[in-house]
């Protein structure tokens, strides 16, 4: 059922604008054009969210929010984002004190306005959704059968997109502990916390974690690679397994972006894995490696089931079909994202991923449908993914 969003302003304009967006998104849109309206409304319709203009005849949007907080009782929330004039701080502060959860300066693109209120919304969502959550979360282990092939790119935007599209609380990990680029993806600098700073610490448990993680203004939490690459053998396999069972007991998923080496610490993340998931393009080189790759990780004991093949670029033009990468390697292809050269490369160069800034692009909606799949698919009864046994 498409979520109802309740819009108050009193400019027509402004009204028009923000239905035709939301009706866009698929979202049931509900109009009033003063605050009383608009209080009403929230009484009889019950909204999933409100976009509350402040200065509004009859009753302003402070009011309205503060009116709404008082009645709405302890245990529910409807998520508020007022829409503001100027970018006043003051204003921003009542509002705040009101009881909005977010405020937007108008004008604002309705790009941002949509990822804000996706935002919200997961926040928010019904309590219901998270029922039947499982002890312990799950890990998911991007693994690049050829460097280049958009591991990172696919671990940044799944974790993303599961958090802002389906709720999870999610950390995502930067396991290239060499040479990471997390922080080159997301625009951060050398001066945050990360993996080494984890595993230094005289004891490892959630409340280190809680000072370790960086938070992503997506919503995810970020465990990031050492800042230089001679510091990267200070993590051990054991590290590794000890921190991945602690990530599991704080969100529903670890994400992480595993490197090509097939050493010990990796193997602890593929142990931990479910699945793991192996990316790969369609070209001669790569299938050559897939190959091999599939046939170490055999070796090595972990179960095909376990192991899943994610195609990246799969529309680009290689001379090679899905279907005749499936034949040569005489087993399916699991799951497909879009070719999208121009939106990848400059989420890379601004440091905002896909799925955050662009969601709504093509790219973004195919890493979507993979997160939504992912999110569904193979959850054993135990959440866990049996250690297979290795020599
Ligand atoms: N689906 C895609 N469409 C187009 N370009 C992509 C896609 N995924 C990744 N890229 C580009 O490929 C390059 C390598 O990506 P990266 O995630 O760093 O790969 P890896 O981690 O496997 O080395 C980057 O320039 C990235 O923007
Ligand atoms: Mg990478």
């Amino acid at each position: 059922m498409a979520a109802k969003i309740l819009v108050v302003d009193d400019d027509a304009h402004v009204q028009r604008m923000l239905s035709y967006a939301l009706k866009q998104e698929g979202y049931d849109v509900l109009s009033a054009a003063d605050g009383a309206e608009g209080f009403r409304l929230w009484g009889t319709e019950a909204p999933a969210l409100i976009l509350l203009d402040v200065m509004l005849p009859k009753m302003d949007g402070y009011q309205v929010a503060q009116k709404i907080r008082a009645e709405e009782g302890p245990n529910a929330h409807v998520p508020i984002i007022m829409l503001t004039a100027e970018s006043d701080v003051e204003q921003r502060i009542r509002g705040l004190r009101a009881g909005a959860d977010d405020y937007l300066i108008k004008p604002f693109h309705p790009a941002e306005l949509l990822a804000r209120m996706r935002s919200l919304l997961a926040r928010f969502a019904p309590r219901e959704v998270l029922v039947g959550r499982p002890p312990l979360g799950r890990v998911f282990a991007f693994y690049g059968a050829k460097g280049g092939v958009g591991t990172t790119t696919i671990a940044i935007n799944t974790a993303i997109a599961l958090h802002r599209e389906l709720g999870r609380k999610v950390c995502l990990v930067d396991a290239n502990l060499q040479f990471g680029d997390h922080r080159v993806f997301l625009d951060l600098g050398l001066d945050r916390k990360s993996i080494v700073d984890a595993v230094s610490a005289p004891t490892m448990d959630a409340d280190l974690l809680r000072t370790v993680v960086v938070h992503h203004d997506s919503g995810i939490d970020l465990l990031l690679a050492p800042p230089s690459p001679e510091t990267a053998e200070l993590v051990t396999p054991a590290h590794m397994s000890q921190l991945l069972e602690l990530l599991r007991t704080v969100y529903d998923y670890v994400v992480i972006d595993v490197d090509k080496r097939l050493d010990e610490v990796n193997l602890q993340t593929f142990d931990a894995a479910n699945p793991i998931y192996v990316v790969m393009t369609a070209d001669l080189s790569c299938l050559k490696n897939v190959r091999l790759v599939l046939e170490t990780l055999a070796h090595l004991g972990y179960e095909s089931d376990n192991v899943k093949l994610l195609l990246n670029r799969s529309n680009a033009f290689t001379g090679i079909s899905v279907g005749a990468a499936e034949k040569a390697l005489k087993r399916s292809i699991e799951h497909q994202i879009l070719n999208e050269y121009r939106g990848a490369i400059s989420a890379l160069n601004s440091g905002a991923p896909v799925m955050y800034a662009k969601a709504d692009s093509p790219l973004g909606r195919s890493f979507l449908d993979f997160a939504r799949v992912a999110d569904k698919q193979g959850v054993p009864a135990d959440a866990g993914a049996p250690a297979p046994a290795r020599t």
